[in-house]
């Protein structure tokens, strides 16, 4: 399929998506809690993006065709993207932009701190996603962008903790997340041994 209508396919599904979630919960259209409904499907959202960006290295190398790698940037945008607007969702709708109500609910709930460092990685990697950063950072460019496997971890882990019962679906997407990361293994343990900095 051409790559245009691959990513025209890309942004619409995206922003369609977005857009029904807010009009349904802005028109109070039978949603019990339509603020609730906009933060988890803006956080499912965005973690979801988040995997699907890391699917598309290991079937690029699978299907032996680049074709995947051109549509990684935009999908890691949408990541964040989504991540941005679950966060101005949870302050503008449940805090109402109240700094006190917020303070209170770091200390009430701390699987937002979890939440907060999953959020500065995917902004770090938004902001040097440009083609002038990666000529900027060199060899660093790439030790940023590692950064997503620790990003994926912290939001899989504000996920799990913010539910309270239901654990199967947490635990399916660390099965997914797992593999994913294990398909990478050579590469995370080049990281951890710092092999790669030689
Ligand atoms: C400062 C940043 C963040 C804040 C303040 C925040 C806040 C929240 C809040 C208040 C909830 C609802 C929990 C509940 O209903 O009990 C939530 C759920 C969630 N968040 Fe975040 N979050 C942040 C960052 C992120 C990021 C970066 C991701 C993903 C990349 C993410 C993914 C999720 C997911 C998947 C859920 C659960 C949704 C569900 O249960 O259906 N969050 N977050």
């Amino acid at each position: 399929m051409n790559i245009v209508v691959v990513k025209t396919l890309i942004h619409s599904v995206c922003l369609a998506w977005l857009g029904i979630e807010y009009y349904q919960a802005i028109t109070d259209s039978g949603i019990a809690d339509p603020v609730e409904q906009v933060i988890h499907f803006t956080g499912k959202g965005a973690l979801n993006l988040v995997i699907f960006t890391l699917m598309l290295t290991p079937l690029a190398r699978f299907f032996k065709t680049n074709k995947p790698i051109l549509v990684r940037r935009l999908m890691g945008l949408y990541a964040f993207f989504y991540a941005a607007l679950h966060l101005l969702s949870f302050f503008a709708f449940e805090l109402a932009f109240n700094f006190n109500l917020l303070m209170q609910e770091l200390v009430e709930r701390p699987y937002i701190w979890v939440g907060a460092g999953a959020f500065i990685i995917l902004f770090a990697l938004a902001v040097t996603s440009f083609h002038k950063a990666k000529k900027l950072l060199k060899k660093r460019w790439q030790s940023v962008h590692n950064l997503i496997y620790l990003g994926v971890l912290l939001a899989w882990l504000h996920f799990f903790w913010s539910r309270k019962a239901d654990l199967l679906e947490p635990g399916m997407y660390l099965a997914v997340i797992l593999l994913l990361l294990a398909l990478r293994w050579k590469k995370i343990a080049r990281i951890f041994t710092l092999k790669n900095t030689k």
